[in-house]
């Protein structure tokens, strides 16, 4: 199995990546990191917490990392995901804590600890990856490859033109993009495919176990603020594709592009500059999603799922 390192910000489709990237075999889920994003760290770190312990998945370490992005104020995601980042189900008081060590310090002992370089999936700002690349440069080789949900190839959701977790943090995304580490990533124009319907949301209801059963009332939750924020009754569940990218090569496509993050746009800040027509003339710098096999997508999450408590 690859070895994987979770940074995330629970938040709904957040709770699905951490899901597949337990439930799949294909994938050994060595750490979860959080970040102030959906919601501020305190929440996205509970949140991490309770989902895990609820599905069972024990022997993951959880530790919380930057508080803030780098530069800009976080301004949480409350018209999606609540005031908690986790609306909807009522939230059991986790019993294990969260590991005592920082997410930088996280990231570093599993890194040290692993025999082959480890995966780095990011499902919400990049912040603590890019303080791991300004503190640790000497241990980047022991990182694979960093795969984020983030940006889009066209239009954007918190602007215009920015997606959230791009908006939330650019300078973050421009550091770990220029540390020369293999990036993927994955944007609206991929996630926007994987639409919660109501045959997804009875097809994980059917699963019949507790994990399933918290997962439909978070999906209840997410639709419906989909809906009035977005004006998209079936939300999309953009997170787990990055794992599943990971678990399943072939399942996501990818074409090699240039990509830029816009730091300094008055309207288009945090927008994600991809050159699909090679126009820069720029050193292609990125793997990014151009499309998903769809029916593939969910059946994988549903097996990971039925695979936990
Ligand atoms: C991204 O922003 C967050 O709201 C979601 O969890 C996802 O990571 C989508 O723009
Ligand atoms: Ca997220």
């Amino acid at each position: 199995p690859i070895p994987l390192i979770l940074d995330c910000d629970p938040g709904h489709d957040d709770v699905f990546a951490i899901w597949l990237a337990a439930g799949d075999p294909a994938i050994d889920l060595r750490a979860i990191t959080t970040v102030g994003g959906n919601g501020r760290l305190s929440h996205t770190t509970y949140n991490a917490r309770v989902v895990t312990e609820l599905a069972g998945i024990t022997g993951v370490p959880i530790s919380p990392g930057a508080e803030s992005p780098l530069v800009r104020l976080l301004t949480p995601a409350e018209s999606i995901h609540g005031d908690n980042a986790l609306g909807g189900p009522r939230l059991p008081v986790p019993a294990r804590e969260a590991d005592p060590r920082t997410a930088i310090e996280l990231i570093r002992d599993t890194l040290d600890a692993s025999a082959e370089p480890v995966t780095i999936v990011a499902t919400g700002p990049l912040t603590n990856i890019a303080m791991f690349v300004r503190l640790h440069p000497d241990r980047l080789s022991r990182i694979r490859q960093v795969v984020w949900m983030g940006g889009s190839t066209g239009r954007g959701n918190i602007t215009p033109y920015a997606e959230f977790n791009s908006w939330t943090d650019p300078e973050a995304a421009a550091i770990v993009l220029g540390s020369g580490l293999p990036f993927t990533m994955i944007g609206l124009n991929v996630t926007h495919q994987v639409l919660a319907t109501r045959e997804v949301v009875a097809g994980i209801g059917a699963i019949g176990n507790r994990t399933a059963a918290f997962g439909v009332e978070l999906l209840h939750f997410f639709n419906a603020t989909y809906e009035t924020d977005q004006g998209m009754p079936e939300g999309p569940l953009h997170d787990p594709v990055a794992v599943a990218l990971v678990a399943r090569p072939g399942l996501v496509t990818t074409v090699r592009a240039r990509l830029d993050i816009e730091l300094h746009g008055t309207e288009t800040a945090g927008a994600t500059s991809v050159d699909l027509l090679g126009k820069l003339g720029r050193e292609p710098n990125a793997d990014v999603a151009t499309g998903i096999d769809v029916e593939a997508f969910w059946k994988l999450l549903e097996k990971a799922i039925r695979a936990l408590a």
